[in-house]
């Protein structure tokens, strides 16, 4: 209770500066408790500030760097000295010197004092003096909107006005006054793109400061590089990478690349702008004409429009030389079921450029034999497999251009669930035949591989059992 007292009592006074523990300062402590200060212009500022740690000014920005009125004297103090004290003093002072005057700790710039200070002057209603040219205040998508016109009185009766006579008056939800900060729009709409001023009258002259808000468009709606993934090309070839950009209308976009041999600049790069109805759009066209081996590598097109980025990007595989490799995937020998929906032959294909592709089965073009065949990229593929598709297969590929060709056989094995003929098992005459007679009982069955038969024999089963407990 005391102790509360105690602070009570000399915190108002302003005395606490000094009778204060050590401890009470882990923040710098100003001489001013209020946190606005007015004075007239011409007058001398002065601001004391006391800490535990080497102390710090920071002016507001009307107040230039180097200026003869700035004084400031650092001192040690307190009993034992253990204290710093730093005093400001500004004179004249003048009313672009309005704003926030703040002592802070030079190691810690979090802890710190502040006070306001208005610096009135009747011919200088405002903080910043309007030049010929209005500001421009950028607005941007759902962010506040503000007209900086500070006042150097607090008391100043500002208005906003849209050119050429729209009053607008604060209502302190959606549009606040505040002599520190000027107008601030919360949600501002289409109605606040224009020219507008904020106007006072002082002893019956008319001030002004004058704004043009500006809505930068930086729409980026899309990016697209007309081959992503890889592209693959052969050394001495021409490459052209084409990077469009759609934006929005009246949006500008910078359009810039990265790729492996930009430091020798080895690639022209032609810029294009057409507009639609609705976009706007921007092309950039790499273009290298003849690739080595170096330009192997990723190439990016990086596009912005204010603070929007994007990019996309693309790997280019320069080859040597055009070349085939054709090989077996499983072995010479394939297998497959007859009744299969489908089965697909595809051998280890890699080539540059892209080969001609051919099948044969058993010398002869497989497409033309059969509607079940086609060809799907380079592999061939077999609809509802049946035994006839057994046999040798060849898929010969070719780059004509080049004079490469290569070709690879294989075979087919379409296997075949065994099965027994219709009439399971026949003799001439079934039923009875003489004792000591020679007789023949065929089976037919089929499949593939081809299946092993076995012969069973039972008993005749006596009168009267039923067949079924033999079998
Ligand atoms: C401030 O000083 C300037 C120059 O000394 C003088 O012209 C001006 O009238 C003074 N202003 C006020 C408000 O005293
Ligand atoms: C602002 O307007 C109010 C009310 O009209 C008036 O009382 C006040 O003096 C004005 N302030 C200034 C600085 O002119
Ligand atoms: C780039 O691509 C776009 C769309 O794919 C096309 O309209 C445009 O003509 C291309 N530019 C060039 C220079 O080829
Ligand atoms: C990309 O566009 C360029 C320029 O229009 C064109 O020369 C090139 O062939 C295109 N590349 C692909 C993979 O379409
Ligand atoms: C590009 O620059 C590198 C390193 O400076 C050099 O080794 C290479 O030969 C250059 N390539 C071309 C195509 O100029
Ligand atoms: C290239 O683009 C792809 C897809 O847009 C992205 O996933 C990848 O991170 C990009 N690679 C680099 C190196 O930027
Ligand atoms: C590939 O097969 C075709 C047709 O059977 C034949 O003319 C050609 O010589 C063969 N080529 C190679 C490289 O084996």
């Amino acid at each position: 209770m005391f102790d509360i007292l105690f602070v009570m009592i000399f915190g108002l006074s302003g005395r606490v500066l000094t009778k204060g523990k050590l401890g009470r300062f882990s923040s710098p402590v100003l001489d001013v408790t209020e946190k606005q200060l007015i004075i007239e212009r011409n007058q001398t500022l002065q601001l004391n500030c006391r800490g535990r740690w080497e102390l710090q000014w920071v002016l507001p920005s009307g107040v230039p760097k180097v200026y003869h009125g700035t004084q400031i004297e650092e001192t040690r103090c307190g009993k034992k000295n253990n204290q710093y004290c730093s005093r400001l003093m500004l004179s004249p002072a003048l009313a672009q010197h309005t704003g926030s005057y703040r002592c802070r700790y030079r190691q810690k710039h979090r802890k710190q004092a502040s006070v306001y200070v208005y610096i009135t002057d009747s011919q200088r209603p405002f903080v910043k003096v309007q030049s010929e040219i209005p500001d421009v205040v950028y607005m941007k998508e759902g962010e506040l909107l503000v007209f900086p016109c500070r006042v150097t009185n607090p008391d100043a009766n500002v208005s906003l006005i849209k050119y050429p006579f729209h009053r607008i008056a604060p209502d302190y939800k959606n549009i606040i006054w505040n002599s520190r900060q000027g107008f601030t729009i919360r949600s501002p709409t289409f109605f606040y793109i224009g020219l507008f001023s904020c106007e006072t009258i002082v002893n019956g002259v008319k001030y002004s400061n004058r704004f043009l808000t500006h809505r930068p468009v930086n729409k980026i709606l899309d990016v697209y590089l007309n081959s992503t993934g890889l592209v693959h090309t052969l050394q001495g070839q021409m490459l052209a990478l084409n990077c469009t950009v759609t934006a929005e209308w009246n949006a500008r976009v910078s359009i810039s690349w990265t790729y492996p041999q930009k430091a020798n600049g080895s690639a022209t790069i032609i810029r294009r702008i057409s507009r639609s109805r609705t976009n706007m759009l921007f092309y950039s066209v790499l273009t290298i004409n003849r690739l080595s081996k170096a330009d192997r590598g990723l190439y990016k097109c990086h596009v912005t429009s204010g603070p929007s980025k994007r990019e996309t990007n693309t790997t280019v595989i320069v080859y040597d030389q055009p070349f085939i490799q054709l090989k077996h995937r499983d072995g010479p020998v394939v297998q497959a079921s007859a009744g299969q929906k489908s089965f697909r032959l595809t051998p280890k294909l890699k080539a540059f450029p892209a080969p001609e592709v051919i099948w044969l089965k058993d010398g002869m073009v497989a497409a033309e034999q059969c509607s079940r065949y086609h060809v799907d990229r380079f592999s061939l593929v077999i609809l509802d497999v049946a035994e006839e598709d057994a046999g040798i297969y060849t898929i010969l590929t070719g780059i004509q251009q080049y004079g490469l060709f290569q070709n690879l056989t294989l075979t087919l094995v379409v296997n075949v669930k065994p099965q027994i003929g219709e009439k399971t098992v026949s003799s001439r005459q079934p039923g009875t035949v003489q004792r000591g007679s020679r007789q023949a009982l065929h089976c037919t069955s089929h499949g593939v591989p081809p299946p092993q038969i076995q012969w069973l024999w039972h008993r005749c089963p006596p009168k009267g059992l039923s067949p079924a407990r033999l079998a």
